[in-house]
């Protein structure tokens, strides 16, 4: 089976190192369409995977865009639609990764003609997108798309909520390969010195610098916390969040946390520092699609805490896997930090389990054999209408 994938971003975001993982089972027999360059492109091509960047241009359309700036963007779109089309000849389906890659992949079905698949990782609310980028998604994926993989329950509901055509979808959640996350050479306490945390009791955030993220709830609870609660954000404003970067590091001014947090900035060494906490910290404000970071802190072997909204639920459960707390509930959050600073013994055997339901649950091969399937399906399905 021969696969276009197409992805608007050539950023490192949590659905470009999803799809570096599905893409993987295919790389003699893929492409990799990318709308703009950048660090994910260098990522496919260390795996060997190839890769393409259609656009250099940006498509200013944003998760807010009004209808008129959607419009606008056609310009930008039109001349990758039609690279798309020509592409597409030499491959069996079209596999859209993201909201623009579904417009282009969209559109480019109709004329290559090939099944599109759009792989749906967004939580399709009005917290999120704008009514418009809603309407329009819905729209492509009802009309043109032969399957919607949802990346959990929660996003499956919201787009069926948002209109959505339920029978074309499948919830298939991201695997791991676990033994990416148990390298030995880690040296938990070598990171901490390094990092001067000796002595402290650490809280990792990992995710994008991004106010929906909720980094501001966690600086929030630390100054609830006792004073030998540090974090490190790790992360940066990957969409152009500047404002919110500034913010944080305000907070951290205002709340006396100066010597407790410190700002690491994007990083690939994501496994060394998670095993050189004491927990993990996941605090989105609006429902998270999944949220690759719970995952990978169960497969670090670190407690997780994260917000109960969205897919979140689905990975977490309370007292046997992890923490939930409500979303933007600083209070909350503080206590359960607390409580796992002082009880050491009680965190080891809820982190035993969340390892071992993590590597069964969220296993790669598991995954990507179930897409393989579901591929399958959608070629076979195609080839007959075809010939009817
Ligand atoms: N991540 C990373 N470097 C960083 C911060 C985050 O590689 O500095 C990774 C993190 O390990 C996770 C992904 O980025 O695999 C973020 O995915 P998630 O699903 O948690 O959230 P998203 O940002 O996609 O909404
Ligand atoms: C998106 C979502 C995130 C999810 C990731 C991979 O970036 O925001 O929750 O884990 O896609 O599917």
């Amino acid at each position: 089976m021969k696969i276009l994938f197409l992805d608007q971003s050539g950023k490192l975001g949590g659905a470009e190192l999803s799809l570096t993982d599905v893409a993987k089972p295919y790389k003699e027999n893929c492409l990799v369409c990318l709308f703009a360059d950048g660090s994910f492109r260098e990522l496919l091509e260390q795996h060997h995977i190839p890769v393409q960047v259609l656009a250099t241009q940006k498509i200013n359309v944003s998760k807010d865009s009004t209808f008129l700036a959607s419009l606008a963007s056609i310009s930008a779109i039109v001349p990758l639609i039609a690279k798309v089309v020509k592409l597409a000849q030499n491959y069996d389906l079209i596999y859209a990764n993201t909201q623009k890659a579904l417009v282009v992949g969209a559109l480019a079905s109709i004329f290559s003609p090939r099944p599109l698949v759009y792989h749906l990782r967004d939580i399709l609310s009005a917290d999120h997108f704008s009514r418009t980028n809603r309407r329009i998604a819905i729209t492509l994926a009802n009309r043109f798309a032969s399957l919607v993989i949802t990346n959990s329950k929660a996003t499956q509901a919201a787009f069926i909520e948002a209109g959505g055509r339920a029978e074309i979808t499948e919830v298939v959640y991201n695997g791991f390969e676990p033994n990416n996350y148990n390298i030995q050479e880690a040296n938990p306490h070598q990171v901490r010195q390094q990092l001067g945390l000796d002595g402290q009791f650490v809280v990792g955030h990992f995710s994008r610098l991004s106010s929906w993220k909720g980094q501001h709830i966690l600086l929030e609870a630390l100054a609830q916390c006792p004073r030998d609660v540090t974090a490190i954000l790790v992360g940066d404003a990957l969409f152009g969040e500047q404002d919110y970067v500034q913010h944080l590091h305000q907070q951290v001014g205002q709340l006396g946390l100066e010597e407790r947090v410190r700002f690491l900035g994007f990083r690939l060494d994501i496994v060394p520092l998670m095993k050189a906490c004491d927990l993990i910290a996941h605090t989105s404000t609006s429902a998270e699609p999944f949220g690759r970071v719970i995952v990978e802190a169960m497969l670090c072997e670190r407690p997780i805490v994260a917000s109960a909204a969205g897919g979140v639920v689905e990975l977490v459960e309370t007292d046997k896997t992890g923490w939930l707390f409500s979303p933007g509930d600083s209070q909350q959050l503080a206590q359960i930090i607390t409580t796992c600073r002082n009880q050491p013994e009680y965190t080891a055997n809820i982190v035993h389990q969340a390892h071992i339901q993590a590597i069964q649950r969220f296993k790669l091969t598991a995954t990507n054999q179930q897409i393989s399937q579901l591929l399958y399906q959608v070629l076979e399905k195609s080839t007959q209408s075809q010939k009817r």
